[in-house]
């Protein structure tokens, strides 16, 4: 299916998703403490995507277990809540989707947990810089290219190294659609950005090596080298001014 423009109706649907979205990341944001087992970080995310009415999208999607996605340190990705505990000096990466009447919204940031090191803080930093940098080139008329490579030019500017294995992606009534939307490229590349396209762009930053393994649970992503790796999504709805983040609260 070709990248779909989203009439005014389905964009106010899309807003309630990301707002419900948005909130309950921030509440999870706030819940994060060492000692805490990131299972009730997902007790907490399906309670209040569900209190705001919304349904988890995570939950069942290709057999996915959960609500949320927690993945710690040098987990990249689709970490599986569980029995894990939260330590202080943890970074602590959360992705978070809610179905709202028939449409998605989709976040993730990345928290550090007590005081973390010099190393962690630059990188999750430069993870949410690439995002503000990729998301400001959403505009009609620009290429999705721009975007990617604002991306990975704001990521390694930093001196960081950007995930080539997994991307961002188009969604609306489905979580994923067109287009893929990759965390580098060029400038000018790919299909021309216009009103009314909804996209989740997504940043996944390493501290060492790009490369990504999948753990033995199927899902969970890290780094091949063991460095530390932060996320930061939001969904931009493209507009004829500036870009809309709809994940906002
Ligand atoms: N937020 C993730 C993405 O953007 C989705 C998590 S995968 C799931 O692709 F299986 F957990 F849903
Ligand atoms: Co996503």
């Amino acid at each position: 299916m070709a990248i779909t423009i989203k009439t005014e109706r389905e964009i106010a649907l899309m807003r309630q998703a990301g707002k419900i979205v948005a909130r309950v990341l921030g509440q999870l944001v706030e819940a994060v403490r060492p000692g805490l087992k990131t299972e009730e970080l997902d007790l907490i995310a399906e309670r209040e995507i569900r209190l705001l009415g919304g349904t988890p999208s995570f939950k069942g999607y290709h057999g996915y277990p959960s609500s949320l996605c927690v993945s710690i340190n040098d987990e990249i990705v689709h970490g599986i809540p569980g029995e894990r505990v939260i330590q202080a000096g943890d970074i602590v990466s959360l992705d978070l989707g809610a179905i709202y009447q028939g449409y998605q919204g989709d976040a993730a940031r990345t928290v550090g947990v007590g005081s973390v090191s010099l190393k962690a803080e630059a990188l999750m930093q430069a993870a949410q810089g690439a995002l503000k940098a990729g998301i400001l080139l959403g505009r009609q008329g620009n290429r999705l290219g721009d975007i990617s490579a604002a991306v990975q030019q704001y990521a390694e500017s930093k001196g960081f190294a950007v995930v080539r294995e997994y991307t961002g992606h188009g969604i609306g009534r489905e979580m994923h659609e067109e287009p893929l939307i990759p965390n580098f490229g060029s400038p000018g590349a790919g299909p021309i950005l216009k009103k009314g396209m909804t996209l989740a762009i997504e940043p996944m930053l390493n501290a060492g090596d790009w490369r990504t393994r999948v753990g033995s649970n199927k899902w969970t992503v890290s780094t091949v080298d063991g460095s530390l790796s932060a996320h930061f999504e939001d969904t931009v709805l493209i507009t004829d001014g500036d870009p809309e983040v709809l994940t906002v609260v």
